[in-house]
């Protein structure tokens, strides 16, 4: 990338779901440009493979985020790592398909552990350790499914609805120390997408449907989102907070 990145050099971040999708495709590029990262997710080959592949230091914990001590661990391990605390990446989420009358209580309140539960469970943790490094710099990934439906999500929606007002309201106390933006993207090739259509009979061709209504014709990669993640962390975004950022080829435009 060009813009003005380096001050993104030996700063430290802690990103959940980076084992996968938009959380990798983070690591990756925040790596490239030199930042120290602790990454989390439950799956240990993959963590261990991206820990030893990223070019800059960085060090795998594994965990359930649903658990806050996961989230208090992360931040020990970026202390006791690294000294410091910079940004946060919060990728981790899951789908939770399922309409009302279907959907489990269990699988309600997993989902929502996930998407929304365990963000204020590391922010509560994070947002202390960054302030006694001088500030830091957030970006939590949400969807476009807070302003638009999709059939069966439910708890998708209303997980991701509430990141929202999450995200104003810490910009709001903790501003000018910490800058916290969300980006809500809509498509995006990864597992998490190929799961909710993988019950269809024909989900290759409910992709390349769902491409072809989108003004851009093509679903999202990680590597669009991760782009907009490293603008927001970085300098070049010195007066963005609170805010949201729609990354998705069009769709809310439809
Ligand atoms: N892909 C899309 O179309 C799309 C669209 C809008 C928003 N999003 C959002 O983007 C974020 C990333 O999704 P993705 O598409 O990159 O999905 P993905 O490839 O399936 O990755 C999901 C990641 O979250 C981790 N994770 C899930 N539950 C966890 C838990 N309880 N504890 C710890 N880690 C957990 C997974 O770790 P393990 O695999 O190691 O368990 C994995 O690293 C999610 O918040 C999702 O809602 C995605």
């Amino acid at each position: 990338m060009t813009m003005k990145m380096l001050e993104i050099k030996e700063k430290v971040a802690i990103i959940t779901g980076a084992t996968s999708g938009i959380g990798k495709s983070v690591a990756e590029t925040l790596s490239r440009e030199g930042a120290h990262l602790i990454i989390n997710g439950r799956d240990l080959v993959r963590g261990h493979e991206l820990t030893d592949k990223l070019s800059a230091e960085a060090h795998f914990v594994a965990g359930d985020i649903k658990h806050p001590e996961i989230n208090r661990q992360l931040v020990e391990e970026a202390q006791k790592r690294f000294g410091r605390l910079d940004m946060l990446v919060l990728s981790a989420g899951q789908l939770g398909i399922g309409k009302i009358d279907a959907l489990s209580l269990e699988e309600w309140h997993d989902t929502l552990a996930t998407n929304l539960h365990a963000v204020f469970y590391l922010l509560k943790y994070g947002i202390p350790a960054m302030q006694k490094s001088g500030g830091g710099r957030i970006v939590i990934i949400g969807s476009v499914a807070a302003f638009h439906a999709f059939p069966n999500h439910p708890a998708y929606t209303a997980s991701k609805g509430a990141l929202l007002p999450l995200v104003r309201q810490v910009a709001q106390d903790y501003g000018p120390e910490i800058r916290i933006n969300l980006v809500c993207p809509a498509q995006v090739k990864t597992p998490l997408l190929d799961n909710s259509v993988n019950a269809f009979d024909n989900p290759a061709e409910i992709l390349d449907k769902t491409a072809q209504r989108l003004p851009l014709k093509r679903l999202g990669t990680p590597e669009d989102i991760a782009n907009a993640v490293v603008y927001l962390l970085s300098d070049a975004a010195s007066w963005v907070t609170g805010s949201h950022f729609v990354i998705d080829g069009g769709f809310l435009a439809t």
